[in-house]
């Protein structure tokens, strides 16, 4: 086997898997470098995604809708369920089984396009213009060289100071995945997507949530209608977010975990949960690489320091995803890896990141893609807002699930899209219209002229924006 590439990925998530194919496609002798583990001891390509993040997430997001659906949306389609009861330890394996399937995915595509996989840790050795020597430390110790070297080494989840996480009281996204037993209390801090998107999962499973959270705003990013929406409709599901407090002490004991706060009224709280999830952003990875034998700079942050094309630095060597600025989305990690491999090949990859779509699994699903009415209001953009309730949707009332609404805003005077936002039924799936019509510059009576099928959730996309020239039909 060669130990000499062109081209050498260090780190397997979606940045670095998507980049190693990629780069394989364009014909360069491609290897990929991948630490993660199975329970076995064996390679578990995928990243935080595929093994402790988007993948698992929505298994479990899935499997708790189905759980919640049983226990009383059924009812109104007229189908009862008697005895009905959860089988945590199936629904995990479940979980894990749709991991490994993915993971296996990714082994099998490494072969398929012919890429070279190491499962150990990548490290520089040293290197210059002319090529890098990368040790792969592993089940046995490997020396390779490299000509280009791209480096996608993700992100850890960030623990609050005096609270390290032990996955058993003090959970990352890690131990959020893999609760045995569904805690009668459940303390979630950060109402961002972690936060919510775990929350649901395990309020649908019988817990009670509640999530504190240091922003007066909830979801601040969000358009702020559709984060008005979403928070309404999440509290009435029983999921409870205090905005506004400051986290004080954090003390685990032998079975339960006390959090000192206080409250958005400047009044000190205790609250005691049996299990606590702490979700208050990620940083970037970059431990064990040995950045330093090289000279490869890191920003204040501890980002991989690039510019807009993903150089770093050094002569040849790029950064992609988590471990560099910018949302930390596995969609923007593999439209980089996909963009450098281009830009190795000589060239003109390119990632938009104006149309980068923000989805969070919760149910109803908030998606959106382009600017806010605030960011709009800010910046001093003149805009056009259209929306339409799926209240008034056909599908939606069908399928029993009529919550939220479809947002466009276009630019008052060229009636270009700038931004789409939705809460509601399968959001995640409706944003891609959008994100289509944004990226070929469309105008909000573009789509309102498309013909949508009938009855379909989409038709709530095409009558927000003919509501954008206040000539929406159903509604
Ligand atoms: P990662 O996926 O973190 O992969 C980096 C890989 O590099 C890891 O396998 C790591 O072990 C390996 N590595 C690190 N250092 C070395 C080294 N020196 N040598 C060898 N290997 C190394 N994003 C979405 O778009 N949609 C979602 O629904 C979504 N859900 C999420 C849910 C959760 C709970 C979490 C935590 C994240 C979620 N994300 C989601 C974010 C998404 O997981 C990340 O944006 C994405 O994984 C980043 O990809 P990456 O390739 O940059 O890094
Ligand atoms: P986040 O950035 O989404 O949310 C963190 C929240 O914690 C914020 O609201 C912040 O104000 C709050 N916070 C920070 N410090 C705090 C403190 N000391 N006390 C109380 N609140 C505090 O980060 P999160 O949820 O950890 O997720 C990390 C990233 O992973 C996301 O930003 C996203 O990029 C990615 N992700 C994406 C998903 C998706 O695309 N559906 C799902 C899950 C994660």
């Amino acid at each position: 086997m060669s130990k000499n590439f062109d081209v050498v990925v260090i780190g397997g998530g979606p940045g670095g898997y998507i980049a190693a194919i990629r780069a394989a496609q364009l014909g360069f002798n491609t290897a990929c470098i991948d630490e993660w583990k199975n329970e076995k001891g064996g390679p578990a390509p995928g990243g935080t995604c595929t093994n402790v993040g988007c993948i698992p997430s929505k298994a479990l997001l899935q499997s708790s809708e189905h759980y919640e659906h049983a226990g009383h949306a059924f009812k109104d389609h007229g189908i009862d369920v008697k005895g009905l009861s959860l089988n945590l330890p199936q629904m995990l394996g479940r979980k894990n089984t749709v991991v490994k399937q993915n993971n296996d995915g990714i082994l099998y595509l490494f072969k398929k396009n012919k890429v070279t996989f190491f499962h150990g840790r990548g490290s520089f050795v040293k290197g210059d213009a002319n090529g890098y020597e990368i040790k792969v430390a592993g089940a046995a110790e490997e020396s390779i060289t490299a000509k280009q070297v791209i480096v996608a080494t993700g992100s850890n989840a960030r623990a609050l100071p005096g609270a390290p996480f032990d996955e058993e009281l003090i959970l990352s996204n890690t131990g959020a995945l893999a609760i045995t037993e569904v805690p009668k209390k459940l303390g979630v801090i950060g109402a961002g997507v972690i936060g919510l998107e775990m929350g649901s999962v395990w309020r649908r499973l019988g817990a009670e949530v509640t999530v504190l959270e240091a922003l007066p705003t909830f979801l601040g990013a969000v358009d702020e209608q559709i984060a008005k929406e979403a928070q309404k409709l999440l509290a009435k599901q029983g999921l409870t977010v205090n905005l506004g407090v400051k986290i004080g002490d954090i003390k685990a004991g032998k079975k339960d975990v006390s959090v000192d706060y206080t409250d958005d009224k400047g009044n000190a709280q205790k609250a005691v949960f049996d299990k606590l999830i702490v979700s208050i952003g990620r940083t970037p990875n970059t431990t064990g690489l040995n950045a330093e034998a090289v000279g490869l700079k890191l920003d204040e942050r501890g980002f991989i320091a690039v510019d807009g094309d993903c150089k770093t630095n050094l002569p040849n060597v790029w950064a992609v995803g988590d471990v560099v600025r910018g949302p930390m989305l596995a969609h923007k990690a593999e439209e980089e890896g996909v963009a450098v491999a281009e830009r190795i090949a000589g060239q003109h990859g390119h990632v938009n990141f104006n149309t980068i779509p923000w989805v969070i699994y919760t149910s109803p699903e908030i998606a959106w893609v382009g600017k806010t009415e605030q960011q709009l209001k800010a910046d001093g953009i003149a805009y056009k807002a259209g929306t339409f309730p799926f209240l008034a949707n056909g599908r939606a009332r069908a399928l029993g699930d009529t919550s939220g609404m479809v947002k466009f805003l276009a630019d008052a005077k060229t009636d270009e899209i700038l931004g789409v936002h939705i809460v509601g039924p399968m959001a995640s799936e409706l944003i891609s219209e959008a994100v289509v019509a944004m990226e070929f510059r469309a105008s909000a009576e573009d789509i309102a002229r498309i013909c949508h099928a009938h009855p379909s959730l989409s038709e709530a996309t095409k009558e927000a924006a003919l509501a954008v020239d206040k000539r929406a039909l159903n509604f």
